[in-house]
């Protein structure tokens, strides 16, 4: 098994996805995360860009320790000393030299010849490599360029001393068989090229960026580009996770194996759509929405009956924490009884027919099923709790400010008992305060599984309904509240579920819990 080294470029190609533009700050951040996914390097930007990308560079350059810092140049002298500056303080810097080398480029773009190209790069090469130990250089649109000159060009760069030498399908126009090619070829034709690494670097305009490079490494490359999520110029770059994962499904075919740590994969994904405010589609490869989540019945029952059924990676690997029955109106009677039981209901199996079929109804009027609607199913069925009050909100009081910790002060009144309870606590936020002094009050912990505010009415003065789903000892419970003020119906509508739950356990609350709130009689 051999190792394939990862250039990651989220933060340079990645960053060039129209619309991204990320603070220096956000560079390390993402940085940072990059190297607890494992990656050998990462290009941090292209110092002499703009001042911006000059700081982000040296800033990632003084952060990170556990890989090697990269920052691209042209192939001018001005760029490579404004990539030094910003690297000097890496403790592993890489100068990143691209020059484009294919006919199209040379004639509209460069309007340079071959030989002026040749020369130039080796100049440049040579330049850089007064700086640092490691020098890459990136024949830009490698993919549109004769193999022959490519060979030539392979072969300059090496007597200049590159350490790396990268062939970019810039404009992702290659096949697999075809991108695999150019590396043979140079194996084959090109003197001196086991003494450098071979770098693969494909973008996506075809859909094929993750296909060239998995053959770029049959072919034998030791290094390959990519970006987080595949974002990149156009339609992006090869997707690291998605490269990533296919070597280690296939680990027996490709007899390759990246050293990434890939319980990290979702994490950085979250963080780089997060900060760069590109979307990850629910169906994308490893870490879309959908990649663990099921929704037709025979899918379901073949997953509650083994994972392996429908699912070739287990998500766990990349860290998501289960896989998803989503329930809708392909959903069969195993996944649903499974989602009612880990509710808390236990039903017969007459019991669970009876719910089925209007499932199915709802299911055809609803794309997706949700836990609210389940508990609401049950409830419409059987005439569950309109919850018998036993405890209902006498008064609550907020203190609020931006600087200060928010703290909520409530009286809640025992029906049964006619006793008025108080209590305060503080909180992250009001809501947060409002639950924890009704958690004193009724002494008792409760997990809060959601919270929805919805707005009911239109105008400044709408009604403001709120949605709490909780959880006590493998019981779900939905609450309810509606008020012209969104935080009194955040108490009303988890006391309400208070009282659902102890309904549901069938029990009225102890002696003992109650003493724990302030009694005023
Ligand atoms: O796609 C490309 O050719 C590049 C080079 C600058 C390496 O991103
Ligand atoms: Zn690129």
């Amino acid at each position: 098994m051999r190792t394939v080294q990862i250039f990651d470029t989220t933060l340079r190609d990645g960053e060039q996805s129209p619309g991204v533009n990320l603070s220096t700050s956000e560079k390390v951040e993402i940085a940072l995360q990059l190297e607890e996914l494992g990656v050998n390097s990462i290009e941090a930007g292209f110092a002499a860009s703009s001042p911006g990308d000059f700081q982000s560079v040296q800033a990632v350059a003084k952060n990170v320790k556990g890989a090697t810092v990269v920052s691209l140049s042209r192939s001018v002298e001005k760029d490579i000393e404004a990539a030094w500056e910003a690297l000097k303080e890496a403790e592993s810097p890489c100068i990143h030299i691209f020059l484009a080398t294919s006919p199209i480029h040379r004639k509209y773009k460069l309007r340079m010849s071959k030989e002026e190209i040749l020369e130039n790069l080796d100049q440049a090469v040579r330049y850089a490599k007064r700086f640092v130990p490691k020098v890459e250089f990136s024949a830009e649109d490698a993919g549109r360029t004769e193999i022959d000159y490519l060979c030539q060009v392979a072969e300059r760069a090496i007597a200049a001393g590159a350490d790396v030498l990268n062939f970019p399908d810039t404009v992702g126009y290659l096949t697999p068989e075809e991108y695999a090619d150019i590396f043979i070829q140079l194996r084959q034709r090109v003197p001196g090229i086991e003494k450098v690494i071979l770098s693969a670097h494909c973008h996506n305009d075809l859909g094929m960026a993750v296909a060239n490079t998995l053959a770029a490494i049959q072919a034998g490359v030791e290094q390959v580009e990519g970006t987080i999520n595949g974002i990149g110029e156009r339609a992006g770059n090869a997707a690291i996770e998605e490269v990533a994962m296919a070597l280690k499904t296939r680990e027996s075919y490709y007899q390759a194996a990246t050293t990434l740590n890939h319980r990290e994969i979702a994490r950085t994904s979250r963080l780089v759509s997060k900060l760069t405010g590109m979307f990850v589609p629910g169906n994308k490869a490893i870490v879309g929405a959908n990649a663990f989540a099921h929704e037709s019945g025979i899918h379901q029952d073949g997953i509650l009956k083994h994972q392996s059924t429908y699912e070739i990676i287990r998500p766990e690997t990349v860290g998501f924490e289960k896989s998803r029955l989503v329930l809708g109106k392909h959903s069969g009677r195993h996944a649903f009884r499974d989602q009612l039981s880990a509710l808390g209901y236990r039903l017969t199996d007459e019991q669970v027919n009876q719910l089925f079929a209007r499932f199915k109804e709802m299911a055809d009027r609803k794309k997706e099923i949700t836990d609210q609607d389940l508990i609401a199913l049950v409830e419409e069925k059987w005439g569950e709790p309109k919850a018998e009050e036993l405890y209902a909100l006498e008064w609550v009081q907020l203190s609020y400010g931006n600087q200060s910790v928010p703290t909520a002060s409530l009286r809640l009144r025992n029906a049964q008992t006619g006793e008025r309870l108080e209590e305060a606590a503080c909180g992250n936020g009001s809501l947060d305060a409002i639950f924890k002094a009704i958690d004193r009050i009724i002494g008792e912990e409760v997990e809060l599984v959601d919270c929805k505010i919805v707005s009911v009415t239109r105008g400044k003065d709408a009604l403001g309904e709120v949605y709490v789903l909780m959880s006590q000892g493998g019981i779900t419970v939905q609450g309810r509240g509606v008020s012209t003020d969104i935080l009194e119906a955040g108490a009303r509508a988890y006391i309400d579920g208070i009282n659902r739950l102890v309904q549901r356990r069938g029990e009225k609350p102890s002696a003992e819990k109650e003493k724990m709130g302030v009694s005023l009689g």
